[in-house]
């Protein structure tokens, strides 16, 4: 699959108008919406607010002084209230919650007053540990239903969690473990993963060798009794056993508005992983919000949300956004093409689910896969359709609109962060004609601009700085313990203006497209990474003087790592050094670090100023004519890199 070329994407014509029928039904299908909300934000945010059960109402809107926002100042609340307590008191108490498919096949379904169940007593159990308001909980777990427990639990007595991609190494736990200082692990002995097991307790016990804050580890029995693991007397408790002595009934601690309801770990430019922290009132008002109006979500929908809660996807739009609502969701532990590549569409099938979001890396796959994987299942429940994590080429979006909608669902491509805590760009699928490739607008209530390097916007059609202008409920707080680099990273390139580090342009409809990062975040299968995170990785390593990472343009997974590395002299540039770099990475961060492309140099090409220039380097990796070279301090290492590069692709 060729790549798309800006100059293609602008020039997309295609456009597809909401059937009239689906606007009829739409939750939002009065265009109104967009100026009501331009003409007064705040209002509108706090009619969006009144969504939610407040134990005590707000009595200031928004308190703004960037880059701190207070939303719904004085308003009291709780989230996991919000997502279970509410719903179980009605009819909804014997309504799917979560109807869940392990890897291996197994199904449970957990009504709205299981839900409650289960989340009071675990909620007991965290406090019997120690646990209490404002202490962090890390969660290292496989997606399985009591990850949701274990953070509606949390939200319940007011710890934050930090929930931690069961995906990543012992060593990458192990940082997020000791920059929240959490107090208590909640992980499982192992989880599925194309047949395999993720040995996650395995992984929590080499992590915890350095983690003092740790008081107690819950671990859950997920593989059953023949998986041997190692429990640490004292300090390891089975949860089976902690929920048997667990008391019922455990209330809402009344949570501030602005209290921290979670950190999330996430990267950025530098190897550290930041701490977005997230808070109650903003947060939920607009996951809430944002999941009636982009998902069109009714009360009897199956929403389906493919992403892990190790992400912010899972977050908003896996927990906090359909539970608030009381809604259905499915949720699968494992692969899709496990044990066949057929197995999300038979989960489609089976439950009939209506609403399906997913990630475009997960799209290519399917379309290699091919149309008879599908063909094999009625399709024919679904209704809407979701997009998110990185730009969707517009080849993979009309295969997605073909073959998964029938030609007869809306397509939601929406765009956000983990730091913006809510979708802000993305079509509302009752009023929005969209083109295959465009998040198209920004959501009601939502400013972004696009900007010049020195924050002068852009006219239609000039590709510049995607930024918001104004303050969102759900923006996040900043970054745990580290004011100073949220300053910097977000609001110093634009005063008072948030940076999203993503490049956009906009058509002459005013249509936004998505270009990709612009800062050094690579984005490998909708999984955020930085160069940097990676090169420490391989300088780790005693055999690697240097190295640069960078993103290379994968036809799968959109990015896939490629790492140009210069060795220490006594070692040899051989294919079983390259593997054991690429399997250093991934032991160090996790398999989504893992490079494809080790390309060993003598040299990088730097800046006078000592920058490494990964342009540049993006150019040899990717085969094409070196750009501008004429800020280097020695031009011919590009030139005999790429030379080099053309003769051991592997
Ligand atoms: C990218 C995931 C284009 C973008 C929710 C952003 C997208 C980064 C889209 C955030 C989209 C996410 N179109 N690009 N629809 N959605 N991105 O924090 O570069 O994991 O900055 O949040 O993903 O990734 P994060």
């Amino acid at each position: 699959m060729e790549p798309t070329s800006i100059d293609a994407l602008l020039n997309e014509t295609r456009a597809f108008a909401p059937a009239e029928t689906f606007t009829q039904q739409a939750n939002l299908n009065d265009p109104a919406v967009y100026s009501e909300a331009a003409k007064d934000f705040e209002a509108f945010w706090a009619k969006a607010a009144e969504g939610l059960d407040w134990f005590q109402p707000w009595t200031k809107t928004l308190e703004w002084s960037p880059p701190y926002a207070q939303w719904f100042v004085g308003g009291k609340l709780n989230a996991c209230y919000n997502c279970v307590d509410r719903h179980a008191k009605t009819w909804r108490r014997n309504k799917a919650a979560l109807i869940w498919e392990g890897e291996p096949g197994d199904e449970r379904v957990l009504t709205y007053g299981d839900l409650s169940r289960e989340t009071q007593k675990f909620a007991n159990v965290l406090k019997s540990m120690g646990v209490s308001k404002g202490d962090r909980v890390c969660i290292y777990m496989p997606l399985v239903p009591e990850v949701v427990i274990a953070m509606l639990a949390c939200a319940r007595i007011g710890a934050p969690h930090s929930v931690v991609f069961g995906g990543f190494s012992a060593e990458s736990l192990q940082d997020r473990i000791n920059d929240a200082q959490a107090k208590v692990l909640i992980t499982a002995d192992g989880g599925w993963r194309r047949g395999s097991v993720v040995p996650l307790k395995k992984n929590a016990d080499d992590a915890l060798k350095t983690c003092p804050s740790i008081e107690k580890v819950i671990v859950l029995d997920r593989m059953g009794i023949d998986y041997p693991v190692h429990m640490q007397s004292g300090r390891d408790v089975w949860w089976r056993d902690a929920m048997e002595q667990a008391a019922l009934e455990c209330p809402c601690e009344p949570m501030e508005s602005e209290d921290l309801l979670y950190l999330l770990y996430t990267s950025g430019s530098t190897g550290k992983p930041k701490g977005i922290m997230h808070t109650t009132g903003g947060y939920m008002t607009q996951v809430n919000a944002t999941t009636q109006w982009v998902f069109d979500l009714k009360e009897e929908d199956v929403y389906w949300c493919t992403a892990d809660v190790g992400w912010v996807t899972g977050h908003s739009y896996l927990v906090y956004g359909p539970l608030s609502n009381g809604a259905t969701c499915m949720v699968y532990e494992g692969a899709p093409d496990y044990p066949d590549r057929d197995r999300f569409w038979a989960m489609i099938e089976k439950y009939r689910a209506t609403i399906f979001y997913t990630a475009p890396t997960a799209i290519r796959a399917f379309m290699k896969w091919g149309e008879s994987h599908l063909q094999k299942h009625d399709l024919s429940s679904l209704r809407l359709l979701g997009s998110v994590g990185e730009p969707i080429n517009p080849e993979a979006w009309m295969w997605y609109h073909q073959h998964v909608g029938g030609a007869r669902c809306p397509i939601v491509d929406t765009w956000w962060q983990t730091e913006t805590g809510a979708i802000l760009i993305s079509p509302l699928p009752g009023l929005t004609a969209t083109k295959p490739g465009s998040a198209t607008h920004a959501l009601p209530g939502i400013f972004p601009e696009i900007l010049d390097n020195d924050g002068q916007p852009l006219p239609l059609g000039k590709g510049g700085y995607l930024a918001l202008t104004k303050p969102w409920p759900s923006m996040t707080r900043g970054l745990y313990g580290d004011p100073e680099r949220f300053m910097q990273t977000y609001w110093s390139k634009y005063p008072g203006i948030y940076f999203t580090g993503d490049g956009a342009r906009r058509d002459e409809d005013g249509y936004f497209w998505l270009m990709g990062r612009v800062d050094d975040v690579i984005n490998v299968a909708g999984h955020r990474l930085s160069t940097m995170e990676v090169e420490s990785a391989l300088v780790d390593h005693p055999a690697v003087a240097e190295a640069a990472a960078i993103g290379k343009s994968h036809d799968l997974k959109g990015q896939a790592v490629a790492a140009f590395v210069i060795i220490r002299e006594g070692f040899e540039m051989s294919d079983s050094l390259k593997d054991d770099l690429k399997e250093h990475v991934t032991k160090k961060i996790g398999a989504i670090a893992r490079p494809d492309d080790i390309i060993f140099s003598a040299d990088l090409p730097k800046t006078r100023s000592g920058k490494i220039m990964r342009r540049l380097l993006r150019d040899v990796a990717e085969g094409r004519a070196l750009g501008d070279t004429t800020t280097l301090a020695d031009p011919a290492v590009v030139q005999s890199l790429k030379d080099k590069y053309e003769g051991q692709e592997d």
